[in-house]
């Protein structure tokens, strides 16, 4: 058996699912972990476009099954509706999604709760994709939480349900509450084909010739735990999420791929100390297309942090790293690297954990000489600019760890390997 992750290392939109779906060929599963239809991992390839928010990259290899883990939320109607979507796009889908029976399950209540919590919070504003995660999953920290077995059980469903509402305090009406439990109802009869124990298929259901890929969300800068708190997402977004977010221990992964870009990016609020203000950021944003594909957003832009990047290297024991968007950055005269912060007048290596601290960090860079050619085509180290190889060669020193993939444009087939 071959287990490999690929974990977004930064704020998330590092262009993981291109990385998943260029590794993606062999794998009999690929596997999601954690977050749920807040991602939007985007594929192109043949000059289509897929973006993919429940479902796992994998999908569009005809003979890889794609699993749900029990770390996963999961928005029934959302997900159906991207199912419809994907077949009419012409994929065939049967019985190459999996989804674990504990998975949890994100309801018309946690958008709202969702919702509300960001207009009440005013100067710590989180800035969510507002598709009910964060509620979902500190109901089911609060043991309140509904999950997707339980709409195997309409009478449970309906007490759960009840209590749940009442738990926050929140009236519904028998109507309403009556046509929520039918909706849920009605997504089961579809849904039930799909549901499965995925730690056992994992742990059992595997032969010494399985593949298996891990598929993050999301960024490890977003982690609940280690990621800029209160900034970040409700899950865990660590290699170490693999363990809980599907029975598959972590111990058993043999390869950890960290996928970076080649400058930083981030939606929503939070410290950013590299953020870019000027018309340079302006322009990556516009030649990267950098707007989120679940909102809509433009994101911010930013020089590449390697004091982040490092963090996040060594938080998830990363064995290579992936960077994307190399060609994004073509044209531009002089690039900055960020290798420490100043802080107090103090200068410092380390990933400053406090959001107050974090605010008032400033960049150390380094400047390095750019590249005008478009290497968009370039499909080997040796064949970037000098000035590219070089600004390889420092992320990867500064990180302290080697670049095996570099992905110089959105499709499929512009993405090379680095041997090391
Ligand atoms: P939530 O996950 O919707 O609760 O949003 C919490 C924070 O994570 C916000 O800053 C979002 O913009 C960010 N976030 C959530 N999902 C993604 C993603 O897939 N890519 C980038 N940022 C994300």
């Amino acid at each position: 058996m071959s287990s490999t992750l690929v974990i977004g290392c930064m704020w998330g939109d590092e262009a993981k699912a291109k990385i998943v779906d260029y590794l993606g060929g062999n794998a009999h599963f690929v596997v999601r972990f954690q977050g749920g239809n807040n991602a939007g991992h985007t594929i192109v390839t043949g000059g289509k476009k897929y973006v993919f928010h429940s479902i796992p990259s994998g999908i569009l290899y005809p003979k890889t099954t794609c699993l749900i883990g029990s770390g996963v939320v999961i928005d029934p109607i959302a997900f159906l509706e991207e199912v419809k979507a994907l077949e009419a796009s012409g994929l065939n889908l049967e019985k190459r999604i999996l989804i674990d029976k504990r998975a949890g399950l994100v309801l018309p209540l946690h958008k709202s709760l969702d919702e509300d919590n960001e207009l009440r919070l005013k100067g710590s504003k989180i800035g969510t994709t507002k598709r009910g995660i964060g509620p979902a999953y500190s109901d089911l920290t609060a043991r309140v939480g509904l999950r997707i077995m339980d709409l195997a059980y309409p009478e449970y469903l309906k007490q759960r349900l009840e209590e749940l509402y009442a738990y926050h305090k929140i009236q519904i009406s028998a109507t309403l509450l009556k046509q929520q439990l039918l909706a849920l109802e009605q997504a089961y009869e579809v849904l039930a084909p799909y549901i499965t124990d995925v730690e056992s298929l994992l742990n059992l259901g595997c032969n010494k010739d399985t593949n298996i890929l891990f598929e993050g969300a999301q960024g490890a800068l977003l982690d609940l735990n280690y990621g800029s708190y209160p900034y970040v997402t409700s899950s865990r977004v660590m290699t170490d999420a693999v363990g809980t977010g599907t029975g598959f221990s972590t111990r058993k992964i043999d390869n950890v791929v960290g996928v970076y870009k080649a400058y930083c990016t981030r939606v929503g609020e939070g410290p950013f100390p590299t953020e870019l203000f000027d018309a340079t950021g302006d322009r990556i944003r516009t030649t990267g297309h950098e707007f989120g594909s679940t909102t809509g957003r433009p994101r911010r832009i930013g020089w590449f942090d390697a004091v982040a990047a490092s963090y996040s290297a060594r938080i998830n024991d990363l064995d290579s790293m992936a960077l994307t968007c190399l060609d994004v950055l073509s044209g531009i005269e002089e690039l900055e690297i960020c290798t420490a912060y100043e802080y107090m007048g103090e200068k410092t290596d380390l990933f400053l954990s406090h959001p107050m601290e974090l605010e008032q960090v400033k960049p150390v860079y380094q400047t390095f000489t750019g590249w005008d050619e478009d290497i968009s085509s370039c499909l080997s180290k040796n064949k970037l600019p000098k000035a590219a190889q070089h600004y390889l060669d420092a992320i990867a020193e500064l990180v302290k760890v080697p670049i095996s993939i570099v992905s110089v444009g959105k499709d499929r087939s512009q993405t090379f390997c680095i041997e090391s």
